[in-house]
């Protein structure tokens, strides 16, 4: 499963109705969307999901903002989906992303910056695992 990666879309964005577009981007730049479910993230999920992040001072308001609305989680493919997805995300504040990526395009703030793409095939494992259990064991 090397060639996936997790992308997730974030409250922000389903809030104002842009999920299409996220998605029509990342289709448009290759990838090939093999799971696609929405949820509204809870306690249990969203503490696993960014247990590396705890302790850190903008992790409370991380988790706030992704249990405060409804997120798209698509496993997508295509070859060097990590790198190629996390280039096409741009940088996690959105005001020092490069032009055209999705972050530059739709972020708001540092913590309401439109989607997450995981950053190592490890970590694209792991997380899918979390928000896609029925996944484990392929
Ligand atoms: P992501 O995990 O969402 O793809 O983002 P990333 O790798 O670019 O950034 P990371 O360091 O993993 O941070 C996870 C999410 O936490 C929020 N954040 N806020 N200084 C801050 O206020 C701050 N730093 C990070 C962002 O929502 C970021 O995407
Ligand atoms: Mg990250």
């Amino acid at each position: 499963m090397e060639h996936e990666t997790l992308l997730l879309i974030k409250p922000n964005i389903t809030a104002q109705n842009k999920v299409g577009e996220i998605l029509a981007i990342v289709e448009k730049n290759g990838f090939i969307i093999d799971h696609l479910k929405m949820c509204i993230m809870t306690d249990d999920t969203a503490a696993k999901f960014y247990a590396e992040h705890r302790g850190k001072s903008f992790y409370n308001r991380l988790l706030a903002f992704m249990k405060s609305g409804k997120t798209v989680a698509a496993v997508l493919h295509r070859d060097d989906a990590v790198k190629k997805l996390r280039e096409l995300v741009g940088n996690t504040d959105y005001k020092k992303a490069r032009m055209g990526t999705i972050r530059r395009l739709y972020g708001e703030t540092v913590t309401r910056n439109a989607v997450h793409a995981s950053d190592s095939i490890e970590h694209a494992k792991k997380e899918i695992e979390i928000i896609f259990p029925e996944l484990k064991n392929r």
